[in-house]
């Protein structure tokens, strides 16, 4: 189960290997901030609470774009993250500002 959150709503769906987590905010009208979807704006960036382990690993852009301490807590930008496994995920979208 994948669990989407942003300060207005919140949706559940089921997780499909291969695509990223904006990806399935756009799939499933999650209104989810985002811009240039190659991982420099960091307008998409989120906060995986649960299944970080079931994600890519930090791509080169989120190295680059995020604090190393960022992607240890646990931020991700969601347009990089790909679901690489079945599982329970919870990201919730938080932007800069
Ligand atoms: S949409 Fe720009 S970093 Fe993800």
């Amino acid at each position: 189960m994948l669990e989407l959150k942003t300060r207005k709503t919140q949706k559940t769906m089921e997780p499909e290997i291969g695509l990223s987590i904006l990806d399935h905010a756009l799939k499933n009208d999650v209104d989810w901030g985002f811009s240039c979807t190659r991982g420099t704006c960091a307008r998409c960036r989120c906060y995986v609470a649960h299944g970080r382990e079931l994600l890519s690993l930090p791509s080169d852009e989120e190295e680059s774009r995020l604090e190393p301490e960022e992607i240890e807590q646990g931020y991700r930008l969601a347009c990089q993250c790909m679901i690489k496994q079945a599982g329970t995920i919870s990201a919730t979208h938080k932007p800069y500002f």
